[in-house]
């Protein structure tokens, strides 16, 4: 059997722990494992070489991919830099699997992977999805890894920012990552002993964050912040960096922070002050949870292939490791939820949820 492995979208880590259990468990049943370079982009355009146990040596704790990854390659809408209709160019990649013998894919990708995942497999080419995204939004299945490694970046800047906010006196506002959800803010921020957390989720309101903060400013205390990119104002839509026309992913969030600093600085008397957080959460060498959760994922989907279950991705359920349909993932996505055990627990703690 031969089996090609890529990792698509944006990187996290733990991707590399996931390509070394995959070729080691295969590896074991006599399979050969291609890795696929650039996400579906190499899928596309032929860049792949095979992987031997000792290409995935001493990877388990490298942060990224040593596979490489795409998060603007949708081989089913294709756009050419001079614009235009997208191409289906699917065929093409079908093509390259059957060039290079392939009998089933690996793809470690988050939602829009998936997606593409489901498309091939259902165009004929036998796929078994990994879930991967530091935002742990994907449906279905309880954790992404990357999502660990993510929170722990975020406790430890706010407990950074947290000695220089009290050293001032002043309002610090840390931006997280998370995209629609707010999965890593809400975890990130409770383990970074925040004062106040806003969420995609929630829509806070400006005049009640100012009154949080204010009522702490009386008091001599500073107040720290954590919001996720995706949080906005109740009647304010998100805060934009770029528009990608055409991208799997065409908004490019940032300034979240930025734009509830300005909203907040003239009603306190307090210095406002905000940081990015941003790639240091996807980068660098993953937590001992994610490097096992990863390790486990890459191990159940090498078991799925050898028993040619595919159109599964494989997902934590419990503390279990099963697998679902890549129908049922695509196109969904995994939100906070109004009530989540979480958010109880900050509101029990009287923290400021906007
Ligand atoms: O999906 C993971 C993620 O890290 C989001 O949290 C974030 O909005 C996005 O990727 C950033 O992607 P890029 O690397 O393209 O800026």
């Amino acid at each position: 059997m031969k089996v090609g492995v890529l990792t698509g979208g944006g990187d996290c880590p733990g991707l590399n722990a996931v390509i070394r259990a995959v070729t080691l468990a295969l590896q074991q049943h006599g399979a050969a494992v291609w890795g696929i370079e650039q996400g579906f982009r190499g899928l596309l355009e032929g860049r792949g070489r095979e992987l031997h146990p000792a290409d995935v040596a001493g990877i388990l704790a490298e942060g990224g991919t040593i596979l490489g990854t795409d998060n603007r390659c949708d081989p089913f809408a294709m756009r050419s830099d001079a614009g235009g209709e997208p191409a289906d160019r699917s065929a093409q990649a079908l093509g390259q699997a059957r060039d290079w013998g392939l009998d089933a894919l690996v793809a470690i990708g988050g939602d829009g992977s998936m997606a593409i995942a489901h498309r091939f497999h259902e165009a004929g080419l036998p796929v078994v999805g990994v879930p991967k995204t530091i935002d742990n939004d994907l449906a279905l299945t309880d954790r992404t890894f990357g999502f660990d490694s993510a929170v722990a970046v975020v406790a430890e800047a706010l407990d950074r920012l947290a000695t220089t906010a009290r050293s001032h006196r002043r309002v610090m506002l840390c931006e997280t990552m998370g995209r629609y959800a707010g999965w890593i803010a809400l975890e990130g921020g409770l383990a970074g002993a925040a004062d106040a957390i806003l969420l995609p989720e929630r829509p806070y309101e400006v005049a009640a964050v100012a009154a949080f903060c204010a009522a702490r400013e009386a008091r001599g205390l500073s107040t720290l912040i954590c919001i996720a990119e995706g949080a906005h104002a109740a009647g304010e839509g998100l805060a934009v960096r770029a528009r990608l026309p055409g991208s799997p992913d065409p908004l490019r969030l940032g300034g979240a922070a930025e734009r509830l600093q300005q909203a907040l600085q003239p009603q306190l008397a307090s210095e406002v002050r905000s940081a990015v957080l941003g790639h240091t959460q996807r980068g660098g060498t993953p937590t001992a949870y994610d490097r096992v959760l990863a390790t486990r994922f890459g191990v159940a989907a090498a078991e799925l292939v050898r028993q040619r279950r595919f159109g599964r991705m494989v997902a934590l359920q419990g503390d279990a490791c099963g697998d679902v349909a890549l129908a049922d993932v695509a196109g969904r996505s995994r939100n906070v939820p109004e009530g989540h055990a979480l958010l109880h627990a900050a509101q029990a703690l009287g923290l400021c949820l906007g």
